[in-house]
């Protein structure tokens, strides 16, 4: 879609992005802003931020909750809350020791938890929708070397679920969005690793588009048009669910 194309449904709307430093946060924030959103991206590296064009950026690391409490609390009301902060830990649970478990919940699990829990209050007067980025390595379906990641991320699909459940009647929307594999700077460092235990990077590289029944990655400009769908009022009868975008994985 270009840019001429892109529809203006977010006009007169506050939403917040975590992780919109790189990848798929940054696309996010860039398209709910193209929407006409007043977009406030935050990231844990504020070097990240600096050139992105949104009404503002702070450095913000959502796995610490008197941070992330101080910064919601300078919003009065907020519309949207796209959540996209992970952590991909590669090992089946034998390779996955105590502390990989750990930074694995800690970054993907309990920032949803934090972050989730601070923001809710500012759209508990108007409503709003809120989404979470999943995966589809996560309850949907379970990936060699994803033990930690999986089980991250499907708690956040459950959490996602269960506050669609407690917030219904509040008309605050929650859906998850689970992507297959999608290009971006950590999937980058993720085949250069891969690419040392299989011995080429074009090993790595056919092992990963492999995983993709369409036979290309997604791209972060795909799953930010999803996302401004599921923060638009387009998709006002949507919540409490788990969407997967993966190019056929679950089909
Ligand atoms: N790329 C994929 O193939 C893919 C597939 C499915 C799901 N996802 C999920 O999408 C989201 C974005 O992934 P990506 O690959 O585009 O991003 P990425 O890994 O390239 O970038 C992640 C961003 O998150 C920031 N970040 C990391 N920890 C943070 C923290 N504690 N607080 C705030 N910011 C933090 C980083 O600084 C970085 O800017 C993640 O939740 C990831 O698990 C990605």
């Amino acid at each position: 879609m270009t840019s001429a194309e892109t529809p203006r449904r977010l006009v007169g709307r506050t939403a917040l992005v975590t992780a919109a430093g790189q990848g798929i946060g940054r696309a996010i924030a860039e398209r709910l802003a193209a929407e006409g959103a007043e977009v406030h991206a935050s990231d844990r590296n504020a070097d990240l931020l600096g050139d992105l064009a949104v009404a503002s950026t702070t450095a913000l690391d959502a796995t610490d909750g008197a941070a992330v409490a101080a910064y919601a609390a300078r919003f009065d009301r907020v519309d949207v809350l796209v959540h996209a902060v992970g952590y991909v830990h590669h090992g089946n649970i034998e390779a996955c020791s105590p502390e990989d478990w750990r930074r694995s919940m800690t970054i993907s699990l309990d920032s949803a938890y934090i972050v989730l829990g601070a923001v809710i209050p500012q759209m508990k007067a108007q409503g709003g929708s809120v989404i979470t980025i999943a995966s589809v390595a996560s309850s949907i379906k379970g990936f060699p070397n994803r033990a930690a990641y999986g089980a991250a991320k499907g708690g956040v699909i459950g959490l996602t679920k269960a506050c669609a459940a407690d917030y219904l009647t509040q008309k605050i929307r929650f859906n998850a969005v689970c992507p297959g594999t999608v290009e971006s700077p950590s999937l980058r460092d993720r085949i250069a690793g891969l690419a040392e235990t299989l011995g080429s990077s074009e090993a790595a590289l056919k092992y990963f588009i492999d995983r993709q029944p369409a036979g290309r990655f997604g791209e972060a400009s795909e799953i930010a048009a999803l996302c401004a769908f599921l923060a638009s009022d387009d998709s006002k009868f949507i919540t409490g669910q788990a969407i997967n975008i993966d190019g056929g994985i679950t089909i």
